[in-house]
C-alpha cells in the first residue's frame, strides 16, 4: 500500500529523492571532470545508506567529524578521515580503534594532538594518517605558521606508527556568494601555493591537499594544488546554500513537513515546527534573508521566529492565507543540524512516501554502561 505525505504526522523531515540523487550525481561528476578526489563530509546526513551512494558515485573515502560517526561509516566505508583534532587519550583511543578495521587518517593542529593520537596508534599497534591542519583564514582551528606547521609535519614522522599524510585546511570563511568569490579565492589560492611550495622546500612534500566545502564546491578548480574535497552539505543543500548561489532553490531536497496548528493572530500563521525541528540557525554569507527557514512553494515566507514547537511564518510579504490544517514544507536555513534532530528522515518522490532511514551516527555514541563500569 502506498502512502503519501499527507497522511504522515508532523513535523517530519523530508527528503526528495530524485533531488538527493541529482546532487550526489552533480558533484561526483564536477570531482571527475577536474580530477579531484571527492571525501564527503558525512556531518551532514550522518547516514551509512548515503554515504554508501557517494561512495558508489566514486567517492575515494570519507570525511567525519566525530569518533562516533567514523565508527558508524567504518561499517561501509575503510578509507576514513576524521578532520578534527583527536585530542584526548579517551578520543584518541575511540579512533585508534577504528583504525584495526579502516584506513584513518586525522587532521590536528597541535603537538598534544600528535602526543595523544600516537600513543593511542602504538598501543593500538595500527598506522595512522596525519594531515596538518592550515589556518588559512577562517580562525578557527590550523597552525597559522608554516614554520610551526613544519615542525609539526616533522614530529609525526617521528611518531610511528604516525604517517605524515598532506595538509588540510577548511574555507569556511569564504561564504560569499558564488559569483563574488574571486578575491577570497584568489589569496586562498596564494596562500595553498606558498605552503606547499614551503614543505616541498623543507622537503615535506605532502602527499594530499585537503579541502573543499559545500559554498567553494563548484570553484574547488580553481584552488591551486588541491588534491582532495569535502563538501558535506550538498548532499540536501539548505537555504543558505540557496541564497549563496551554490545551488538552485529546486536542488533543496530537505525540506520539514509542518502543519499550521493556528492562524489566530492577524499577519501570521503558526505551524507545529519550531526550535527542536528546524534549529535555531541564522542565515550566513548573506544579509538579505531573514528568519529560520522559509516555504519551499513560497520563499517569500519565512520564519520569522520560533518556540520550542511553534514557528511563526511571516506573511506579510506574500498575499497566501493559509486556514488551519494546510501543509507546508520548510526548507531549513541550515540542514546540518536539523537532520541531527531527528531519528529517522523520510524519502519521497514527488507526495509518494518511498522509503525511510535512520540518521545512525547521530548522537555521541557512548555507552552508558561503559561509562559506570570504567
Ligand atoms: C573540516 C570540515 N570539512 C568539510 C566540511 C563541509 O563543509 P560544508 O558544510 O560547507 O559542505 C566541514 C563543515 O563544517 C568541516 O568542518
Amino acid at each position: 500500500m502506498s502512502m503519501t505525505i499527507n497522511e504522515l504526522e508532523t513535523p517530519v523531515p523530508l527528503v526528495d529523492l530524485d533531488r538527493l540523487a541529482r546532487n550526489l550525481d552533480r558533484a561526483a561528476a564536477y570531482a571527475m571532470e577536474h580530477d579531484l578526489a571527492l571525501r564527503p563530509h558525512i556531518k551532514t546526513h550522518k547516514s551509512p545508506r548515503i554515504a554508501s551512494e557517494q561512495l558508489r558515485r566514486g567517492a575515494v573515502g570519507l570525511t567525519c567529524a566525530t569518533p562516533f560517526e567514523a565508527e558508524v561509516m567504518s561499517d561501509v566505508c575503510d578509507n576514513l578521515l576524521v578532520a578534527y583534532p583527536p585530542v584526548g587519550q579517551p578520543r584518541a583511543t575511540r579512533l585508534a580503534a577504528i583504525s584495526e578495521r579502516v584506513k584513518l587518517t586525522v587532521a590536528l593542529d597541535s603537538p598534544q594532538a600528535v602526543d595523544d593520537i600516537a600513543a593511542a596508534a602504538r598501543e593500538a599497534d595500527r598506522p595512522i594518517g596525519v594531515y596538518v591542519e592550515l589556518d588559512l583564514g577562517m580562525h578557527r582551528v590550523g597552525v597559522p605558521r608554516l614554520d610551526d606547521a613544519i615542525a609539526l609535519a616533522r614530529a609525526v614522522r617521528e611518531h610511528a606508527p604516525l604517517e605524515f599524510a598532506g595538509l588540510a585546511f577548511y574555507p569556511g570563511h569564504v561564504r560569499e556568494p558564488v559569483d563574488r568569490q574571486e578575491e577570497s579565492l584568489a589569496s586562498l589560492g596564494q596562500a595553498i601555493s606558498h605552503a606547499i611550495e614551503t614543505f616541498d622546500r623543507a622537503g615535506c612534500r605532502a602527499p594530499v591537499v585537503s579541502g573543499g566545502s559545500t559554498p567553494t564546491l563548484w570553484r574547488t578548480h580553481e584552488l591551486p594544488g588541491v588534491t582532495e574535497f569535502r563538501p558535506g552539505t550538498y548532499v540536501y543543500n539548505d537555504r543558505t546554500t540557496a541564497a549563496i548561489g551554490a545551488c538552485a532553490w529546486d536542488d533543496c531536497a530537505f525540506t520539514v513537513l509542518a502543519t499550521v496548528v493556528s492562524t489566530a493572530v492577524p499577519g501570521q500563521a503558526v505551524v507545529d515546527a519550531g526550535s527542536k525541528a528546524l534549529g535555531r540557525e541564522p542565515m550566513r554569507g548573506t544579509d538579505a534573508a531573514d528568519g529560520f527557514g522559509a516555504l519551499l512553494d513560497r520563499p517569500d515566507v519565512v520564519v520569522k521566529s520560533m518556540s520550542e514547537e511553534h514557528g511563526i511564518l511571516d506573511l506579510s510579504r506574500s498575499d497566501w492565507r493559509p486556514a488551519v490544517g494546510d501543509r507546508v514544507r520548510i526548507v531549513p536555513n541550515h540542514v546540518c543540524i536539523v537532520v541531527h534532530l531527528n531519528d529517522t528522515i523520510v524519502g519521497v518522490r514527488g507526495d509518494a512516501v518511498e522509503t525511510t532511514w535512520p540518521v545512525t551516527a547521530r548522537g555521541r555514541g557512548y555507552a552508558a554502561d561503559l561509562i559506570m563500569s570504567s
